[in-house]
């Protein structure tokens, strides 16, 4: 039976055309937004929280969000991992109000409810009154009144929680096609370099849109095509796993000469050959990985970016923070044991890709310009058909395929069906 909050959601109509279009509704409803949090985020998915290299000792904490409920990942005494959401049992404040730190408790600022690093109550001022007067009941039972737990575990040193108790193993949820490209990055202790944040007024699903989306790489991103970062015409594809969820957008290098042969053949402006970087260490790059790779994007459903841009590597996290508006972390990675000269050149192209680069804020300002473009017409849609209409892996970066894959898997969790109105449909 669909629920009363189900019933209550706005209608929505999927197209007959399925994961070739997408309504733009999805992108600003509130109804659909809160629904996403309900069936989506604490659905049976596991949300990325962080790295275990951000705490690597007894007491660290770090405080993030799963969609939009703030949550707190601890590690324990026994050096085991803990998550629990940021809301005390008590009457409802934020316990934990710092984005990391150390603590060997957390306790709420309200009214001094204290917690273990496992989001067990453990200190309650004034329990028994004063004087006899006031505090609890004798059947007060402090074990009721623990932090909501989540479940919480980890891959390759990145840290994923989930609500859902009848969530597969995150190995499997991972899966067999992501994996190794995750235990090749991850091959090595990692380091945090850095954070960079980013506020973008636009939905986050346009990020998850963004980010499976090979082939604006050379034409939005005029400078990367220009200086040899992403071109259409490289090598690559986009490969995803069985039911479309996750994504890696991969580009191999190629010649100079097959390169310009392919850009000045289809007569695009974006490559221009007599502009030169008047410091060109901006782009000067290492060879680390044995292949010839310039460029892999992993996406893990729903909100988990794994970057690989020549010498740089992070992790991105977004956030929805209502319909129209997302937070975009990144934490900028090295190896433990990177020498000077690799730490130095990947905090350099750090700066090209993140917020203040050109990558990252030119990715920003053109999903604000979609979501500026897509209010209130509730039955326009838009148009998916890059490289046919199916979702399937292709060795091509001129395709739209791996965002079909997202669309699939996000109708799936919530419910959404074709030309039904959508209130009350079940995911499958
Ligand atoms: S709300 Fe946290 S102790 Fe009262
Ligand atoms: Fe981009």
């Amino acid at each position: 039976m669909p629920t009363s909050h189900q019933e209550n959601h706005s209608e929505l109509t999927w197209p007959i055309e399925g994961v070739a279009r997408v309504p733009y509704q999805v992108f600003f409803d509130p109804a659909i937004y809160e629904l996403e949090q309900e069936r989506l985020f604490r659905g049976p998915v596991w949300n990325y929280v962080g790295l275990e290299a951000e705490l690597p000792h007894s007491g660290d904490f770090k405080a993030t969000f799963v969609g939009d409920t703030p949550i707190v990942v601890t590690r324990d005494q026994e050096g085991a991992l803990h998550a629990f959401v940021n809301r005390c049992a008590h009457r409802g404040a934020l316990v934990c109000r710092e984005l990391r730190g150390n603590r060997a408790t957390h306790v709420c600022v309200y009214h001094q409810w204290s917690y273990d690093l496992k989001g067990n109550l453990i200190g309650i001022p004034f329990r028994k009154g004063i004087e006899g007067k006031g505090g609890y009941a004798a059947d007060f039972s402090p074990t009721q009144h623990s932090l909501h737990k989540l479940r919480a575990a980890t891959y390759d040193g990145l840290i994923f929680v989930s609500f859902a108790e009848d969530v597969e193993p995150l190995a499997e949820y991972i899966g067999p096609t992501m994996r190794p490209w995750l235990d090749k990055i991850f091959h090595r202790p990692v380091r945090v370099l850095g954070y960079a944040r980013q506020l973008i007024n636009g939905n986050w699903k346009l990020y998850a849109e963004n980010v499976r989306d090979p082939y604006h790489g050379s034409l939005l991103h005029l400078f990367s095509a220009t200086f040899g970062l992403a071109r259409s015409s490289q090598g690559g594809g986009t490969l995803m796993d069985e039911v479309g969820r996750h994504d890696i957008l991969h580009a191999h290098r190629r010649t100079e000469a097959q390169e310009t042969a392919a850009y000045t053949n289809e007569g695009l402006r974006s490559y221009q050959a007599k502009y030169s970087l008047a410091d060109p260490s901006l782009l000067k790059a290492r060879p680390e990985f044995q292949d010839d790779i310039t460029t892999s994007i992993h996406t893990i459903f729903p909100c988990l970016v794994v970057q690989r841009i020549s010498n740089t590597l992070a992790a991105r996290q977004f956030l929805p923070k209502g319909p129209d508006k997302f937070e975009l972390i990144f934490t900028l990675l090295g190896y433990e044991d990177d020498d000077e000269e690799i730490r130095n050149i990947r905090l350099k192209q750090a700066n090209l890709v993140g917020p203040a680069g050109f990558i990252s804020l030119e990715d920003g300002h053109a999903i604000e310009l979609v979501q500026q473009a897509i209010v209130h017409d509730k039955t326009a849609c838009s148009f998916i058909e890059f490289g046919g209409r199916e979702v399937a892996s292709q060795d091509s970066l001129v395709t739209e395929a791996a965002i079909r894959g997202f669309w699939q898997y996000y109708r799936r969790l919530m419910g959404f069906n074709e030309s039904q109105r959508g209130g009350g449909n079940h995911a499958k």
